[in-house]
């Protein structure tokens, strides 16, 4: 049996409550109930899916038969919640970024190790599809000497007033460079960001991460874009070939077989370019996905795919990243 609360029922955590009704459907988990303050939208959920609410998340930590948490709730909420709840001795998912602050994370992280809890952190892109199978193929050496990734997210929408780009996008931009190549942290983070209609809340940023080898990482970050509609995607430039993942469509990963080739004596260069073609994968919903491993790591006990190291280390990383951007140069990381 495994019964399972999401904490949070607003504008992303209304997804996690459908996911887990379908992942109940499925069997994969046995119970399902949903926490939120307000109670008119708990209600509202209870009645779509016919599953009990709370209002107080204090009635679940009593609570002996729930064996995980989902937290969908604002950020500045996230250390309290995963704190309380693997004090309670429950697994915990909780959304990015993990913390406002790192220390924050950091003392997370002492908590779980001590309680043996599991905190899986909702860097979600790690369960896309495509991202799977660009990183599968990039261990396989598919593209050669990775020379830079490229990430745009776009939209047109009422910037949040609870946080601004970096931590609601770049967050996703730094933890993806550093899962596709391996890496713990980049060498250097510089970033620009600017705020035009909020104090405190940037709604656009640009970040470059420098890696080993001079591999490059470039994140374009708005709220502010009504030209290309929604856009959401990473590139990926190698030595052998090259790919674009549209972040919308988990299904297809776009490959280019491309290649700029120098000469033994490296006196003339040849740009190669063979065509692109798509790979079709079968369609995954990423949140899904997502929950269906939290589950599979409560029932196993196996380190999730984005586990709380990640999660503490995207939060330094944009913390750096706002660093970089106050002092207006690039930060080194750990030197
Ligand atoms: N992974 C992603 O792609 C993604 C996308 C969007 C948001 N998020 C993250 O999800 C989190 C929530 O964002 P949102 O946009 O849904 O916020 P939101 O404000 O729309 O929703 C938060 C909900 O939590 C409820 N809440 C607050 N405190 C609570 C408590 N103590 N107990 C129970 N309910 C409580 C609020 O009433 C509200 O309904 C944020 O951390 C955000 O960064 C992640």
């Amino acid at each position: 049996m495994v019964k399972i609360a999401v904490i949070g029922t607003g504008y992303w955590g209304r997804n996690h409550v459908r996911a887990f009704n379908e992942l109940k459907a499925e069997g994969v988990i046995d119970e399902l109930e949903i926490c939120e303050v307000d109670e008119k939208r708990a209600r509202e959920f209870s009645n779509i899916y016919h599953i009990p609410y709370c209002t107080n998340y204090g009635d679940l930590l009593k609570d002996d038969s729930l064996d995980g948490v989902s937290i969908a709730t604002p950020t500045h909420t996230h250390f309290e919640l995963a704190k309380s709840f693997m004090e309670a001795k429950k697994d915990v998912f909780v959304e990015k970024p993990m913390t406002t602050k790192s220390e924050d994370a950091e003392k997370l992280i002492h908590i779980a190790e001590d309680k043996k809890s599991l905190l899986m952190v909702g860097h979600i892109f790690r369960h896309h599809s495509a991202v799977k199978e660009l990183k599968k193929r990039i261990e396989r050496g598919d593209f050669g000497r990775i020379f830079y990734l490229t990430s745009t997210r776009f939209s047109f929408r009422e910037p949040r007033k609870d946080m601004g780009v970096m931590f609601a996008l770049a967050i996703h931009e730094v933890d993806i460079f550093c899962y596709l190549l391996n890496k713990e942290y980049p060498l250097e983070i510089s970033a620009q960001l600017s705020k035009f209609l909020q104090k405190d809340i940037e709604e656009v940023a640009f970040l470059v991460l420098r890696f080993e080898n001079d591999t490059l990482g470039y994140a374009f970050e708005s709220w502010m874009t009504p030209v290309d509609g929604k856009r959401r995607d990473l590139t990926i430039i190698g030595s052998k070939m090259s790919a674009k993942v549209d972040y919308l469509k988990p299904q297809e990963l776009q490959l280019f077989d491309a290649s700029i080739i120098s000469s033994a004596d490296g006196a003339s260069l040849k740009a190669e370019y063979e065509g692109s073609y798509t790979v079709p994968i079968p369609y995954k919903e990423p949140l899904k996905e997502e929950m269906r491993h939290f589950v599979e790591c409560i029932k196993s006990r196996e380190k999730p795919l984005s586990d709380m190291y990640a999660g503490k280390r995207a939060v330094e990383m944009i913390e750096i990243a706002f660093e970089s951007a106050r002092e207006n140069k690039a930060m080194k990381i750990g030197k």
